[in-house]
């Protein structure tokens, strides 16, 4: 099996290529300095030199709140990139895997945001990912479009790592506790895309996939905290508070749970939070390389 990954050095596109070293994947991963996701010609010729069995897009304009100032930038990379590459894919007749957000929902929702729920972004970065959805899904009709939610791990700067650094310099942490979503273990996402590039039945179009178990932020920072406290690292107090007490450029979804009964029905894995934690963040706090 050889898989072909647009990012190399981001959270995801790091873990994809761990867990490919750990299952015999053979796998190449193109950062920005080596080619220009934009360009359709420039990825079939990529194609063309690795002659890879499927394509995962793991790049993406990420900064939420940068979005809101840089909408060219964001639609550049989160429209026309992933729409080459859909066109790419389909002319060179190769499963394509593209990795999309919750926060194409508006976060007002009661429950669960399935694959067949209205989309309604609340930001730019939102709406540049719903429009590179749109344009994935028109190019190329058998993409996987997966969206995903609140990913975490060890290889990059999320979350849980921003909340160790916070706790070693501070000894109460205001973390808000009515953004709602469920946690998702990078290198189980990559586990899960590298499994899904080689499905014989592989879903198309939209597919939503997270981890098992859905919380608040708070209880998320508590949950990290308690873990770092117990090997040793830093830790702080959480006081809970709404959103509307951290002002930011871009608003954020408040419910950003995902269903992933469609997910849990094809097979996959869909680990807890607590399940890696421990490891994880015990990883993290003695600064072990990845
Ligand atoms: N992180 C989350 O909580 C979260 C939540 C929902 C959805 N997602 C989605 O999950 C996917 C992976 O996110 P991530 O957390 O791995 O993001 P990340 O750590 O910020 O990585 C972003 C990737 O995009 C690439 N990239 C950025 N600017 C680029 C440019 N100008 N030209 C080419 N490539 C560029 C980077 O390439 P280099 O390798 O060259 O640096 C990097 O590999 C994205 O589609 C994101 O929208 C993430």
């Amino acid at each position: 099996m050889s898989v072909l990954v647009f990012g190399r050095s981001g959270q995801l596109a790091s873990d994809l290529q761990h867990v490919a070293a750990a299952r015999g994947i053979a796998l190449t991963a193109l950062g920005r300095n080596e080619i220009d996701i934009c360009d359709r010609d420039a990825l079939l010729r990529a194609i063309d030199a690795v002659k890879p069995q499927a394509l995962i897009n793991a790049a993406a304009y990420t900064n939420v709140d940068g979005a809101e100032s840089d909408e060219a930038a964001a639609f550049r990379l989160n429209e026309t990139a992933p729409q080459a590459m859909a066109q790419a894919a389909h002319h060179a007749r190769l499963p394509f895997l593209h990795v999309s957000t919750d926060q194409v929902f508006e976060g007002t929702k009661k429950g669960a945001y399935t694959e067949a729920d209205a989309t309604n972004p609340v930001n730019l970065y939102g709406r540049s990912k719903l429009a590179g959805e749109l344009a994935v899904a028109a190019a190329n009709p058998e993409a996987s479009i997966v969206r995903v939610s609140w990913v975490w791990g060890p290889s990059a700067d999320n979350f849980v790592k921003k909340l160790l650094q916070w706790a070693s310099v501070r000894d109460e942490l205001s973390i808000v506790n009515d953004q709602y979503g469920r946690p998702t273990y990078s290198p189980a996402l990559a586990d899960a895309l590298l499994t899904m590039a080689t499905m014989p039945h592989r879903p198309h179009g939209l597919i939503h996939y997270a981890g098992g178990d859905a919380m608040t932020r708070s209880d998320q920072a508590r949950a990290v905290l308690a873990a770092s406290r117990t090997h040793g690292g830093p830790f702080a107090h959480v006081k809970d508070v709404p959103t509307s007490a951290f002002p930011t450029p871009a608003a954020r979804p408040l419910n950003a749970e995902l269903d992933v009964s469609k997910a849990h029905a094809l097979g996959f894995k869909l680990p807890l939070f607590a399940d890696s934690l421990s490891d994880c963040v015990a990883a993290i706090v003695k600064g072990l390389p990845r």
